[in-house]
């Protein structure tokens, strides 16, 4: 069968139940009925057809060829013998399609919330399923906002802030401000050129993008996009496989990534709820019905289709191994606690990252910066060290939304912040130029704040310039004050042009 002969689509569509399935991906035919189980199921709704639409935007374009064994791959299907899979646009697609061509023009945006206000109404509600949602009720996503408010600050006056600059290095790498690119996957959920926008933005702008191991996006293909001198970092999943993790982190090194951020915070993907609803509703329920687990398997979704692989026994001594098989600087991604982020150091990591996995994983795991309070206060008790530290790095992520956000986390010690959704989003409405302004949104506000702080550089925000006395503060609400609030006038997102002319505003 793999002797190079046609196959007809006639032949293929034979090949359509769990007992024996066949798909076709950009024109070539493989057999996948032995990777049906797990997160699969998806496929086999493509079971005798041609999948490449509902491939392209969750798998890497190599990665069926690296996965399916070389006897899989069945050869070239005859072209014009394949039915076409019809594609129903559906009155909700005509609809997005509409609000699509009524998108403001970028001018209009005027910060990163906007671009979220945008999104949510251009997306096709699969993407937005997955890039919004985060675990359980979704309290530590908005906790991870709501800490910054936390947070106050004590600015000074009569500094000559002519001049500002907020440039720093990250692991050494020169960054044009201390914010970075953080690893989302699936790109192409969002955007045909999916994280290839993130790469064209970041070298224009001269910040650092982390590359996700489940990116949309083939690795090489984002590594062959980035100019010569442009840094990259790569955010690894680890393999129950090891040496399908070691090819990985060594053909990464071996393409100049500057960092390898090892993802500590997964071992089982979160409930996102979101994405679950979605998939679940789009699949036919008659293709998932004999899962041979005990009926429907509801636990599906964009999420855990793709990250079975992970491996949940990954454990601290694993670290050594990873010092032996790279040379990269090893940063761990999702640290959570002091009593962790000393263990990093004591084991000479180059660095951690506070974070929750943007709220997608334990909810009620605290907010990167409350962490971060608390790792400072520990370091300097325990080590003796202060923070920003070239030795030992802390990043953070999660809610960061505005330049005020970021200079709290560099008032507070570290030495840079990833944003994630809201470059997603940029994308998902705007492709690369959106980006490009998300970033240059960033660079006004952080140039305006650093002004309004009376801080000429980087180092000139330290701690005085904060208070933080609430940030452990995790108070139940109160009910709110309507009569207030009422009357106070909310601010605008932007909106889409025809509602815009609708509006009494
Ligand atoms: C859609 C999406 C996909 C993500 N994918 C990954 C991933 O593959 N690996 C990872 O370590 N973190 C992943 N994250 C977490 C981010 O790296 C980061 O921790 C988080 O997005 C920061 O929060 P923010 O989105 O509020 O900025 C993802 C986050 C989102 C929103």
């Amino acid at each position: 069968m793999t002797s190079g002969k046609l196959i007809s689509g006639k032949e293929v569509a034979q090949h359509n139940s769990r007992e024996s399935c066949w798909i076709i991906v950009h024109g070539k035919v493989y057999d996948v009925t032995e990777f049906l189980d797990g997160g699969s199921k998806i496929v086999l709704k493509y079971a005798g057809k041609d999948a490449t639409q509902e491939y392209d935007p969750i798998h890497p374009p190599d990665a069926i060829t690296t996965n399916l064994p070389p006897q899989k791959h069945l050869g070239p299907v005859e072209p014009n013998t394949v039915e076409k899979v019809k594609i129903e646009i559906t009155d909700e697609e005509k609809e997005r399609q509409v609000r699509v061509s009524n998108r403001p023009h970028l001018d209009e945006i005027l910060n990163l919330h906007d671009f979220e206000a945008i999104a949510k109404q251009v997306m096709t509600d699969k993407a937005w399923a997955y890039y919004s949602s985060a675990a359980d009720d979704e309290i530590t996503n908005r906790e991870n906002h709501a800490a910054y408010h936390r947070i106050w600050f004590r600015p000074q006056v009569l500094v000559d802030v002519t001049k500002v600059d907020f440039s720093t290095k990250l692991l050494g790498h020169k960054s044009s401000m201390p914010i970075y690119i953080t690893a989302t996957a699936l790109g192409k959920l969002g955007h045909p050129d999916g994280e290839l926008n993130l790469t064209r933005a970041a070298t224009k702008h001269g910040v650092i993008q982390m590359i996700p191991t489940l990116a949309s996006c083939s690795f090489d293909e984002i590594v062959d996009a980035a100019q010569p001198d442009q840094v990259q970092f790569l955010q690894l999943y680890v393999n129950k496989d090891r040496s399908i993790t070691k090819n990985i982190v060594q053909h990464a090194e071996e393409r100049g990534i500057k960092g390898l951020f090892i993802t500590v915070d997964a071992p089982q993907l979160g409930r996102r709820e979101k994405d679950m609803r979605m998939k679940f509703t789009d699949d036919d329920p008659s293709a998932v019905k004999d899962t041979g687990s005990g009926g429907i398997d509801r636990s599906q979704g964009a999420a855990r289709a793709i990250s079975s692989f992970i491996d949940p026994g990954l454990k601290w001594d694993d670290l050594e191994w990873f010092k032996s098989i790279t040379k990269m600087p090893l940063i761990l991604k999702g640290i959570q606690r002091w009593e962790d982020a000393l263990r990093a150091y004591d084991l000479g990591l180059a660095g951690v990252v506070l974070s929750n996995h943007g709220g997608r994983q334990l909810d009620f795991a605290r907010s990167g910066i409350e962490v971060l309070v608390e790792v400072v206060t520990n370091f300097k008790a325990k080590r003796g060290i202060s923070f920003p530290n070239e030795k030992f790095q802390l990043f953070v992520d999660g809610g960061v939304r505005r330049a005020t956000d970021v200079l709290k986390a560099i008032a507070l010690g570290a030495t840079a912040v990833g944003i994630g959704r809201p470059f997603l989003y940029a994308f998902s409405s705007y492709g690369q130029e959106g980006v490009e302004k998300a970033l240059t949104i960033l660079r006004d506000e952080l140039e305006m704040n650093m002004r309004l702080l009376g801080a000429q550089t980087l180092k000139d925000v330290g701690p005085d310039l904060v208070d933080t006395s609430n940030i452990s503060a995790h108070l139940a609400t109160i009910p709110a004050d309507r009569l207030y609030d009422n009357n106070y006038e909310s601010m605008r997102h932007a909106k889409l042009r025809a509602l815009k002319d609708q509006s009494k505003l």
